[in-house]
């Protein structure tokens, strides 16, 4: 006989400790499934008497629906418990301040240095480049600077070895060059250079551009054409450009390049120590003897080559009056450019 009342109060207990959907679930099989409790129970109704299969049937069926009504409830309940869990999981905190990607800068060195380099590259010159630590062979002795030349006393240099030292200029890249390729030649040489020196207008390490240009019939208008153009497109097309004779053991004739003071438009100031002019790079036609270092016939060929101060350029740009603002990480002067 089917005790109704105890097997709907076990489902009752049963039901309400089901704590996910999977749980119902087997509650579901383990009552209403083809091998579950109801379904036995409807297995022996033919063998009741007449009688009591009415009551019987109509028992089981009762209690069939009480518990597919229950389980259907439960099911709704624990989706919407299901759901709730999920959402705390995923919840976001819209009011939570956002995150913000900081951005980088160009270094005002580097930016200037790209802007020199495109200036020359439109002008058909490739870029080359040379160590930093460097041979007293190519920082010097075939620059035309034998060993006691005292020329060599103007470049402070850092020695490594007696042989070998931090490069005190570019122009070593002129040779390295010049042994690998034939001319004609047209390249300028960026990098870093080292001297020992360290004040207002110097630090210990600072970046040349270098320029060389050697072929047949290159001529000191070419050199002086290639420079004003360079600093008309760097300054303005209206800055004035002087060339004083100067001196270099690598170059014959020599030049100093000066700009007109673009802080005093020419008058004179402090800055331009009242002459209204500012000295930006050095520059010459290519010393025979060098050609000869390098295997070159001086009589076939002829060139230039140029020097330039990176730091110096971009001081005379921006109006800067202290080199070592560039190497102190002061975010508040880098974020000017
Ligand atoms: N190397 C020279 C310097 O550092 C600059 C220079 C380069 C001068 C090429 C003439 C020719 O002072």
């Amino acid at each position: 006989m089917l005790d109704s009342d105890s097997l709907k109060k076990t489902f009752i207990a049963e039901i309400n400790a089901t704590a996910s959907l999977a749980e119902l679930q087997q509650l579901r099989v383990k009552y209403l499934g083809k091998k579950g409790l109801l379904t036995s129970q409807l297995k022996s109704l033919p063998t009741l008497p007449a009688e009591e299969r009415r009551l019987f049937g109509k028992a089981v069926n009762e209690l069939k629906e009480f518990i597919e009504a229950e389980i259907a409830s439960r099911e709704s309940v624990l989706i919407e418990e299901d759901r709730r869990k999920r959402l705390a999981a995923e919840a976001i905190d819209v009011t939570l301040p956002g995150k913000y990607t900081l951005f980088g800068r160009e270094h005002p060195i580097n930016k200037v240095l790209r802007e020199i380099i495109d200036v020359f590259v439109t002008m058909g010159f490739g870029v080359e480049e040379g160590p930093e630590v460097e041979l007293d062979y190519y920082n010097f002795e075939a620059l035309n600077m034998p060993k006691d030349h005292p020329a060599r006393d103007m470049q402070d240099t850092f020695y490594i070895t007696e042989d070998v030292m931090l490069r005190t200029h570019t122009s070593p890249v002129q040779i390295r060059v010049m042994e690998k390729k034939k001319p004609p030649l047209r390249f300028i040489a960026p990098g870093k250079v080292y001297r020992c020196d360290a004040d207002i207008s110097h630090t210990p390490m600072f970046h040349q551009v270098e320029g060389l240009m050697v072929d047949t019939d290159v001529s000191f208008s070419d050199l002086k054409g290639v420079l004003e153009t360079f600093i008309h497109r760097i300054f303005s097309p209206e800055t004035p450009v002087r060339f004083r004779p100067s001196f270099f053991p690598f170059t014959e004739p020599s030049a100093e390049v000066d700009i007109g003071c673009i802080f005093c438009k020419g008058r004179g100031c402090q800055i331009c120590k009242t002459s209204g002019w500012l000295e930006i790079l050095g520059a010459g036609m290519v010393n025979p003897h060098v050609f000869e270092m390098v295997g070159y016939d001086p009589e076939v060929y002829t060139g230039f080559a140029f020097g330039m101060g990176v730091e110096r350029i971009t001081m005379l740009k921006y109006s800067i009056d202290d080199i070592r603002l560039f190497y102190e990480n002061d975010l508040r002067f880098l974020r000017q450019f």
